[in-house]
């Protein structure tokens, strides 16, 4: 796996070299996140020039700071750090100026860049973060050679005057650690990252099922037995051979108390605050493998290579040595971590254990509680209580909701947006990573698919990324305020090494920081991209291994449809040529170039790819169908669901049809209900074939209908001429694949057309979601 990985990395590297220009030649600035207000100004600073880096204020703050410029720019020239008090300002020499003010009105981790040349740099903020970023922000200014430690050949930077400040206050990274265990020195290379993007979180999933990784001096055996398994990385994630008997567990690691306090120390002195995370009650497993009197079923559990959610071992919540133990181990981790906060996991514990303990149901009993929801809420509350004698705040995922919210705890929501609006309306804070936009697990694009990856749950590209909003439209402005900010989350069953992990989280780890940073929308895509250009190859230089992200070509048509297509290509390159053939061929470089949208008429179909030194991406194919319907009014008699909107109300009627990809905005979905539209042709058309698309993708709940049912009118209100046509699923758990199904040799006159897809509404007894809602997807209903 890895060495699949290592190719695609180069192969799409060396494709793009024209990428590699100059940052920031010429006067031209290019940073991300984007500051508030960029002013530039006339003329270049000559980075040679600057004498001393002197301290406004004398401040400790402010020295930090000098510090990693000093180091930053000694290829150039070794500068001293100098008190203002002890120099005499010169007009002949340049100074860079590092100033805390903290009586200024700059907000909190906010600061001013002036780069004036003949004069001076400074930097001036109202707290120790502020100066950071500041000096983050001028790091993206100077010449790319500075970040290996080499003198550039040009020490020009623009002029220029910057004032900035966060849209939120939280933005933050996660690492799950425990489903492969990375060194402290690549936690540190993780926080160098986060500081790059200034950002200020950095979420430590420091325990799980596959591996606890701290050390907790008053039980040694945690990280003697629970950090340690049996070596199964040759092996597919979910396939991992378990332990066999006489075999040693030699996979793993675990950072003892001084890594932490390093990693630590490393992380606040870039303005970083580290949150410790130790799972609880469920996602536990590998404590069983040292402490099994703390599970329900109290079997001794080697640590899981590979294993995977749902995983039923559980914390005993009848047990009154659980709680010793968490309190003891959180009594140290307390002690270690500085941050308020204290992440205690409480995401899918399966509670079938607890149905049937007896301990656990006679704490259901004496607590009063109406059943296993309650009995985690009490284990919450119970731990937060704990907490908040110990000046901690609790943190926890959307789970933590279920069975009543402990009261001042502060929730992660990942299912989506929901449990973050619910807790929000509560007046909890909320840190928004929803699964749509924040698993920085998932794939980023086609070029990907050869590597062993979670895709099963679907593709977060970089624009989608950086389409992320943390402030849901349900909140109110006064409920808004409870969203502190966001994070993406690094989920490592599928992440092996330290260059995978980066691959994974860039570029999409700047789109975010970007969203986070100068707030969601402020900024389009395609300006976003260009600035990222710029900074991927500063990312080369620092041996930042990043994805090359999304090579489809999206094909579209304009809403407003004439009788004509008004054809639309794009991509998430918008600066790379994209060519496109007419006639079914295969696009080469010498096929048409696309520059503007253009109108095709008649039925047909297009490709398209991207080009790349003449080297084409993936193809992408949509034929465009002109009929009867196309653009004509819809009624939807059932609504679709708005989880799956496609292209909004056009999509049965819009000439497109979808690919075997449920997600790529072309299907309409119907979720349990069946899918009963009328189209309205504006006046009596001669019908004589109707077709239309579905998806069958039975792995993701989505069937065919078990009926398709069309009928007719001329005005609208009485429908007959029913036609039907049975339908029977294809094989079970078959790859996706769209089907037309066709109603023809039909003699009708009719001006309205009304189509029923009947929908089985559960999924049937052998499917992993028996008893579910199933979904109907459509693209488009043809009528000829
Ligand atoms: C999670 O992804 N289980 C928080
Ligand atoms: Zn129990």
């Amino acid at each position: 796996m890895k060495q699949i990985f290592i190719i695609i990395t180069l192969t799409l590297m060396s494709c793009q070299p024209h990428l590699k220009q100059q940052n920031n030649q010429m006067n031209q600035i290019s940073l991300i996140p984007q500051p508030k207000l960029l002013k530039h100004l006339d003329g270049n600073f000559d980075l040679k020039s600057i004498k001393y880096i002197v301290l406004r204020n004398g401040r400790e703050e402010e020295r930090r700071t000098a510090e990693f410029l000093q180091k930053y720019l000694m290829p150039i020239t070794p500068l001293s750090i100098t008190d203002f008090s002890s120099i005499s300002l010169n007009n002949d020499v340049n100074y860079f100026i590092i100033s805390l003010d903290e009586g200024s009105d700059i907000p909190d981790e906010g600061y001013e860049l002036k780069i004036e040349s003949g004069k001076s740099i400074e930097i001036t903020a109202s707290s120790f973060p502020g100066l950071f970023y500041g000096y983050q922000t001028f790091r993206q200014l100077c010449p790319i050679e500075l970040e290996k430690g080499e003198k550039p050949v040009n020490t020009q930077i623009p002029n220029c005057y910057i004032k900035d400040a966060p849209a939120f206050g939280y933005r933050g990274m996660h690492l799950d650690v425990s489903r492969h265990f990375f060194d402290i020195e690549f936690v540190k290379t993780y926080i160098d990252m986060i500081a790059f993007h200034k950002m200020n979180v950095f979420h430590w999933h420091l325990t799980d099922d596959n591996g606890w990784r701290i050390e907790i001096k008053k039980y040694p055996e945690l990280t003697v037995k629970s950090a340690w398994r049996v070596d199964r990385t040759k092996e597919p994630w979910r396939e991992q051979t378990p332990i066999q008997p006489g075999e040693k567990a030699t996979y793993g690691g675990f950072y003892t108390q001084d890594e932490i306090r390093e990693v630590i120390n490393y992380a606040d002195d870039r303005g970083i605050m580290v949150i410790p995370e130790i799972e609880m009650p469920g996602h536990t497993s590998e404590v069983f493998a040292a402490y099994p009197e703390l599970s329900c079923k109290g079997d001794i559990i080697p640590v899981n290579p590979g294993s995977y959610w749902p995983n039923v071992d559980i914390f005993c919540a009848g047990n009154e040595e659980v709680f010793t133990f968490l309190e003891n181990v959180l009594e140290e981790v307390i002690e270690l971590f500085p941050a308020p906060y204290v992440h205690i996991g409480g995401d899918e514990a399966e509670k079938t254990y607890w149905e049937t303990c007896p301990k656990c149901q006679k704490r259901i009993q004496d607590e009063g509680l109406k059943n296993e929801h309650e009995l985690q809420s009490y284990f919450i509350k119970r731990i937060e209580k704990f907490l908040l004698s110990n000046n901690k705040k609790l943190v926890g995922w959307d789970e933590i909701l279920e069975g009543g919210l402990a009261k001042t705890a502060t929730v992660m929501s990942w299912r989506g947006m929901k449990g973050g609006i619910e807790s929000a309306k509560a007046g909890h804070d909320v840190i928004m990573c929803p699964i749509t936009h924040c698993y920085f697990d998932y794939e980023q694009g086609d070029s990907e698919t050869s590597l062993e990856n979670i895709g099963e749950f679907g593709v977060t590209t970089l624009k989608e990324a950086y389409s992320f909003n943390p402030i849901p439209d349900e909140l109110n402005e006064n409920e808004a305020k409870y969203v502190l900010g966001g994070q993406a989350n690094l989920w490592t069953e599928f992440v092996q090494t330290p260059a995978r992990a980066q691959y994974q989280i860039l570029p999409r780890m700047t789109a975010l920081s970007e969203v986070l940073w100068s707030g969601p929308g402020k900024h389009s895509y395609d300006n976003f991209y260009n600035r990222l250009r710029y900074l991927l190859n500063r990312f080369d230089v620092m041996e930042w291994t990043h994805a090359p992200g999304s090579f489809v070509v999206t094909i579209q048509a304009e809403e407003n449809v004439g009788a004509d297509f008004k054809v639309i290509l794009s991509s998430e390159k918008p600066n790379e040529e994209i060519r496109y053939t007419l006639d079914g061929g295969i696009p080469s470089s010498k096929s048409s170039l696309y520059t503007s949208p253009f109108d095709v008429s008649k039925t047909t179909t297009i490709k398209a790819a991207i080009f790349i030194n003449n080297k084409s991406g993936v193809i992408s194919e949509k034929t465009f169908y002109n009929h009867k319907a196309r653009g004509k009014r819809i009624k939807y008699v059932t609504q679709y669901n708005q989880k799956y909107p496609g292209n909004g109300h056009i999509t049965l009627t819009d000439g497109l049809t979808g690919s075997d990809y449920h997600n790529d905005g072309y299907w309409l979905g119907w979720e349990g209900n069946d899918l009963d539209v009328i189209i309205d042709l504006e006046k009596i058309e001669a019908i004589s074939k109707i077709s239309m698309g579905f998806l069958e993708a039975q792995q993701s709940w989505i069937f065919l209908p078990t009926e398709l049912v069309i009928s007719f009118s001329t005005n609208g209100d009485l429908f007959e001429s029913n036609q039907s046509l049975q339908l029977s699923d294809g094989n079970r758990n078959d790859d996706p694949v769209r089907k037309i199904l066709v109603i023809d040799n039909l003699q009708q006159s009719a001006q309205f057309v009304r189509v029923q897809a009947i929908s089985r509404k559960i999924c049937p007894d052998w499917h992993k979601g028996a008893g579910g809602k199933v979904w109907i997807f459509s693209d488009e209903i043809v009528i000829e």
